[in-house]
């Protein structure tokens, strides 16, 4: 979880917006909702596991978002809560994988050992696919006070967000593009869009659909978090190289040594940064016709610059 004193909220137009009140509010409602998500049953080992890794920190940023951008269509944040669940869900799925041996083989996660260090491979794999599955049995037994018909929506949503179109597909390249020399733009693009571009964007799109938005605002958010989700896996590529371990709760450096595709390794530090701000910028100018009710969203973009982990 953030500290606090991490979360200034940043200079600009949302300088007036406390980000960091904001943040602490709705990472504590995550919490608990999350907490309460989950109950230990027979076999306890896999719902351990399981909680182990969805009650280990993390920034909340896909909930928030998802909570967020439902708010600013229109809907409320109960509307939302079981999908920003089901999002966070998700999320750890796809951590608990890419930590894996087979995968980016890594010991460290949000500050604790990951999660196959502590039960097993075999196990972490079943904990992901556990929370993956459980995820959608969410949204569908939890939803309250939203139509069958934008449930099923959000649902289509997401799982195409996480599969081979989406999440999965961007995994993929990003692990047969390990230790090529010669990484394309349109590759490295492809990988980030995929692998954290889609599910950032599934955030924002399913807050709003929940609100009931309209085809021309589900379109302006969509583009919002295109632009956001690039970004962020950028910073992620900058963080890898500029944070410590410490700062992380991951290993460090750790991308370098894997020789994956990466903004920096093809850009340099420097006009990666560039290019993160432009993405944010872009980001913000979608939201500039909705005035002061964007607030969170465009200071949740400013913070995916100015975050240290
Ligand atoms: C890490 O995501 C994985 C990426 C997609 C880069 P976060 O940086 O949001 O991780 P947590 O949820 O805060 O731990
Ligand atoms: C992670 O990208 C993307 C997903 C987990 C889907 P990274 O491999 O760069 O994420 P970290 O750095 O391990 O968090
Ligand atoms: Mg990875
Ligand atoms: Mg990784
Ligand atoms: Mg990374």
């Amino acid at each position: 979880m953030l500290a606090t004193d991490d979360l200034h909220a940043p200079k600009g137009e949302s300088a007036t917006f406390d980000l960091s009140t904001y943040l602490t509010q709705q990472q504590a409602l995550v919490e608990a909702a999350l907490d309460s998500s989950l109950p230990v049953t027979y076999p306890e080992k896999i719902y351990e596991a399981m909680r182990y890794s969805l009650l280990a920190g993390g920034k909340r940023l896909r909930p928030i978002l998802c909570l967020a951008s439902c708010e600013l269509a229109g809907g409320t944040v109960e509307m939302a809560m079981p999908t920003a669940c089901a999002l966070e869900m998700v999320h750890t799925m796809s951590l608990i994988h890419d930590d894996l041996p087979a995968m980016d083989n890594d010991d460290y996660r949000r500050g604790k050992l990951t999660n196959h260090k502590v039960y097993g491979e075999d196990i972490a794999i079943l904990a992901g696919d556990g929370l993956l599955t459980y995820a959608f049995e969410f949204i569908a037994s939890n939803t309250q006070n939203v139509s069958a018909a934008r449930v099923l929506q959000v649902i289509a949503q997401l799982a195409k967000a996480v599969g081979a179109a989406g999440l999965v597909g961007g995994q993929v390249v990003d692990l047969e593009s390990e230790g090529k020399p010669d990484i394309q733009e349109e590759t490295l693009n492809f990988i980030h869009t995929h692998k954290t571009g889609a599910l950032l964007e599934a955030c924002v799109v399913c807050g709003a659909i929940l609100a009931g938005a309209e085809s021309e605002t589900l379109q302006r958010m969509s583009r919002y978090a295109q632009n956001i989700g690039l970004a962020f896996q950028i910073v992620d590529d900058i963080l890898d190289i500029t944070a410590t371990q410490e700062e992380l709760g991951k290993t460090a450096g750790k991308d370098i040594q894997a020789q994956k595709a990466t903004y920096p390794r093809l850009w340099g530090l420097e006009e990666s940064k560039v290019k993160a701000q432009q993405l944010i910028d872009a980001a913000k100018g979608e939201l500039a016709t909705f005035g002061e009710k964007a607030n969170p969203l465009i200071a949740i973009a400013d913070f995916i610059t100015t975050r240290t982990h």
